[in-house]
């Protein structure tokens, strides 16, 4: 049964060491989290199966890693200085701030009496700072709002260096910036978050199957990553939600707590990000296909992910609490590649005769997987803890595999134990995992 309500997954980060309030002991700094050692493997697990889903297991997608800091003229171009605005109202009683589209029939968010809005005006979620030693006129330079930019300004470089055409995509994961009027959620929706964006060019008639196509595609990799169907469904934008750049985008969504949120959108950005681009720096950003001997502007398919909102989802579905012995447990059934740790090597006794075997043990399974060792309170409690933070297998060390070189391999989700020689223990983890 996966959790109803956030605070189970709030409590639960927070207690085991996935999210922290951001500088905590200064009160906190709203609507940001700085991830502890859970989380930060999480995150990375999450971002290495989409780079592994995305590029690794395909010939036809690269990945970059970009700038943050653009400068003016790539956000001119992008029509994000013109166009990435979200309506804000005033409250001219309570002196607070809102976004208007998610104002219900203009009731105050949070039931204040009396409250009086002003009309909407656009708001721009863009943070600007300034490079170099002096503020000034031409010294304005902006965090980046999505990590696509980066894919579209160096289309060209891309395209000259790595011998690839069209249908092609170019793939990036990385920090992007944006200031949200109304974050919250905990990690759904906050001002720094990371994304993992895919820019897809293919000639232009084939944008249509195209973007079918990753629909399918990217609705399983959250379903073979562990996310139940029944908790995912696509929903297509009417016009008036679509972004500036969209010619169409489907969203894949997912069951949170509060309702169905977004967690990706899949969008048909057609040829408007290079042909701005081109017209912009005045440099030729198109494809000649010596085939047919044709130029053309390739059309854009951008399935465009957020790394801490598939983080929520993933610890979300993967919550679930049953009777153990009688006993209540908490139990996060993650998939193995999102788990922070696959394995948990965890001496029956600390005492010293048992340490060396473990810890040969930890050292040659930590070459492949990411492992936790754990030698203290008795070993009910340290298996509760590790159910509690995903961990798919423990390994218990006792005295009798001093003896007969066997080790007792427990599974989360079972809790079934049974005795696996240690001469075959890498290969019945591989087995286990798929990996
Ligand atoms: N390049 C297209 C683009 O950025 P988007 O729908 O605005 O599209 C893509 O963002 C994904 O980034 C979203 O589906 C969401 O998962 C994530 N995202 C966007 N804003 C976010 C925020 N303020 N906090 C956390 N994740 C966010």
């Amino acid at each position: 049964m996966p959790a109803k309500d956030l605070e189970q997954i709030v409590n639960l980060a927070k207690r085991r060491g996935f999210a922290f309030p951001s500088a905590e002991i200064y009160g906190g700094f709203r609507s940001s989290y700085d991830y502890g050692p859970l989380g930060a493997l999480m995150l990375r697990n999450v971002k290495d199966a989409w780079v592994r889903a995305v590029v690794q297991m395909r010939s036809d997608v690269v990945l970059i890693d970009a700038a943050i800091l653009n400068p003016p003229q790539t956000f001119e171009a992008s029509g994000h200085l013109a166009n990435f605005s979200d309506p804000l109202v005033d409250c001219t009683v309570c002196k607070r701030r809102f976004r208007a589209d998610q104002l219900e029939q203009r009731d105050c968010p949070e039931k204040m009496k009396g409250c009086q809005f002003t009309e909407a005006r656009a708001f721009n979620l863009m943070f600007k700072t300034h490079a170099g030693p002096i503020e000034g006129a031409g010294t304005e330079v902006y965090l980046r709002p999505e990590t696509a930019q980066g894919m579209f300004v160096n289309f060209a470089n891309v395209l000259a260096t790595s011998r690839k055409k069209p249908p092609f995509g170019i793939a990036q994961v990385g920090k992007s910036f944006r200031n949200e009027i109304t974050p919250g959620n905990f990690i759904f929706r906050t001002r720094e978050f990371e994304q993992m964006e895919l820019e897809f060019f293919v000639p232009p008639a084939e944008g249509p199957q195209w973007y079918d196509y990753w629909k399918r595609e990217r609705l399983e990799w959250y379903v073979s990553h562990g996310i139940p169907r029944e908790m995912l469904r696509l929903r297509e934008h009417a016009a008036d939600e679509l972004s500036h750049y969209s010619a169409g985008t489907c969203d894949i969504e997912f069951l949170f707590p509060w309702g169905w949120g977004e967690l990706e959108g899949i969008a048909q950005r057609t040829d408007y990000d290079l042909t701005q681009h081109a017209k912009h720096s005045g440099q030729r950003l198109d494809y000649f296909d010596q085939a047919t001997n044709e130029r053309y502007v390739p059309y854009v398919v951008e399935p465009a992910a957020g790394v801490n909102r598939t983080m929520a989802a993933f610890l979300l579905a993967a919550y679930d609490e049953d009777i153990v012995n009688d006993e209540p447990r908490t139990v996060l059934r993650l998939h193995p590649r999102i788990a922070p740790y696959q394995v948990a090597v965890l001496p029956l006794s600390k005492k010293d005769t048992l340490t060396p075997l473990a810890e040969e043990v930890y050292s040659s399974l930590a070459k492949r997987y990411m492992c936790d060792y754990d030698e203290t309170q008795a070993i009910g409690r340290r298996y509760r803890r590790q159910d509690e933070i995903g961990t798919p297998v423990c390994i218990t060390i006792d005295f009798d595999s001093l003896t007969d070189h066997a080790v007792t391999v427990r599974d989360r989700d079972t809790t079934v134990q049974e005795r696996v020689p240690l001469a075959s223990l890498e290969a019945h983890l591989a087995a286990r995992f798929g990996f």
